[in-house]
């Protein structure tokens, strides 16, 4: 069996292909039928006097979608540079796809989305999901090439580590509770002591009822965590390893890019430094912009919009109020009011994709962090103890796949990026 992706490799060679047939059309002499195969796509050309009688009733018969198994000869098409066409020399139909429901007039989003297991298949999702492939491999090799080893932080919490609003609760044997992991950054912390530098890459969860274009109640985290980096390191890291990641999806993805039309000059201007800016300078150039946010506010969506549109490289907004971010950031020794965090907010108006900070290091800061947070203190012992034994400062970050693929995929909406998506009025299919 070969693949549609080598067809450049294999000009002249008889193959066979086994896929899909997205689209159907045929004559009284001659099929033409539009595979997939995973891999990319081609068109198989079907000459109903260059085949036996079987592979020409299979041809002209084929609905769309059914599978098939396809023998022919790669060719170059005639008039369209680095395409390829298999001249058909047999044809079998696997299974004749009953009337598909996904057709070619446009679906409204909740048809689509009711129907996901098969809207998996169209080009552009194929795409998204290849680019997030893309991105997730390139998360791991930067991360192993710089000394991260890979931690697997666990889903089923006793605690909330990213504020107690949004926590999903579940039951957990003798009328005890647990929470799913909204970030796995606490038991990586409790990692960095023994392998120095991690990352967690896995599901989190967040109870948000919140309805935009950015928010999943069930999306992939990635979570980075160094011992004995400070601030202005962890901000290094992140601009290193997003450039890397966007540079991999340009040298690797130009068709998938192409199918979801993606303008690629933005991207090509993802190099470091990117722009830095402290949360006090946003609020000032937001104002200037005529947005009406408070000194003290944290940023909105449409503020991160509004920011990001005025620069091409992502933007790093660094020292929040202490009031509106987590308990385990830092304090700015110059500012107390202030934390030494920083979001990563993605360019042409996407906004944050990630979330990072230094982390307190200091135990009594700690405990009265957890106090002033009202969070439940003997559930955080552990965390606690890191502090007691050989405590360092160290730094982390977190993305969300979801953000940076709806970002360098140049899409709307996050739901498309997940392949089956949960939202707040979603859970099916
Ligand atoms: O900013 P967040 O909440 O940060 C943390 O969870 C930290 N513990 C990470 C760390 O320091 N290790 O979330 C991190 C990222 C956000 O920047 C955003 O990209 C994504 O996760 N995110 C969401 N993505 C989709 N849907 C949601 N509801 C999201 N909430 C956060
Ligand atoms: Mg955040």
């Amino acid at each position: 069996m070969s693949f549609i992706k080598d067809f450049s490799s294999l000009v002249g060679q008889t193959v066979t292909i086994k896929g899909w047939a997205y689209n159907v059309r045929s004559s009284g002499s001659i099929a033409f039928l539009q595979i997939r195969d995973g891999s990319g796509f081609t068109q198989a050309v079907v000459v109903k006097s260059s085949v036996d009688e079987a592979s020409w009733q299979a041809a002209s018969s084929a609905t769309i979608e059914s599978s098939v198994e396809i023998t022919g000869t790669v060719s170059k098409h005639p008039k369209q540079e680095g395409v390829f066409e298999l001249q058909a020399t047999s044809v079998k139909l696997i299974q004749k796809s009953e009337e598909y429901p996904i057709g070619k007039k446009e679906h409204g989003p909740d048809f689509l989305l009711d129907n996901r297991h098969l809207w998996l298949r169209a080009p552009t999702q194929w795409a998204i999901q290849k680019v997030r492939n893309e991105i997730i491999y390139a998360t791991f090799d930067w991360m192993r090439d710089h000394g991260f080893c890979k931690i697997d932080a666990p889903i089923f919490t006793p605690a909330a580590c990213e504020g107690t609003t949004d926590l999903f609760e579940v039951n957990y044997f003798d009328e005890k509770k647990a929470y799913l992991s909204q970030s796995g950054q606490l038991y990586i912390e409790a990692a960095i002591a023994s392998v120095g530098r991690c990352f967690d890459f896995g599901p989190v969860f967040r109870a948000e009822k919140s309805k935009t274009r950015r928010h999943l109640t069930e999306f992939w985290m990635m979570d980075a965590e160094a011992a004995f980096v400070e601030h202005d390191e962890n901000l290094a890291i992140q601009e290193e390893l997003v450039s890397f990641i966007v540079a991999r999806v340009l040298e690797r993805c130009q068709p998938e890019l192409k199918i979801l039309e993606r303008n690629q000059e933005p991207l090509k201007k993802i190099v470091p430094p990117f722009v830095r800016m402290t949360h006090a300078e946003a609020i000032a150039k937001l104002r200037a912009l005529g947005s009406d946010i408070n000194d003290m506010d944290d940023l909105g969506a449409d503020d991160e919009t509004l920011l990001t549109n005025q620069y091409e490289k992502p933007i790093f907004v660094e020292k929040y109020p202490a009031a509106v971010k987590a308990f385990y950031m830092k304090r700015d020794p110059s500012d107390p009011t202030r934390v030494l965090n920083a979001d990563l907010l993605a360019p042409e108006g996407y906004g944050e994709i990630i979330g990072g900070s230094q982390r307190e290091d200091d135990y009594a800061m700690l405990v009265s962090r957890i106090r002033e947070h009202h969070l439940p203190e003997a559930a955080f012992q552990w965390y606690l103890d890191l502090r007691k034994y050989g405590s360092v400062p160290h730094s982390g970050f977190g993305y969300g796949l979801e953000r940076l693929t709806t970002w360098i995929c140049g899409i709307h909406h996050v739901r498309e990026t997940i392949p089956f998506p949960r939202l707040l009025n979603r859970l099916e299919p």
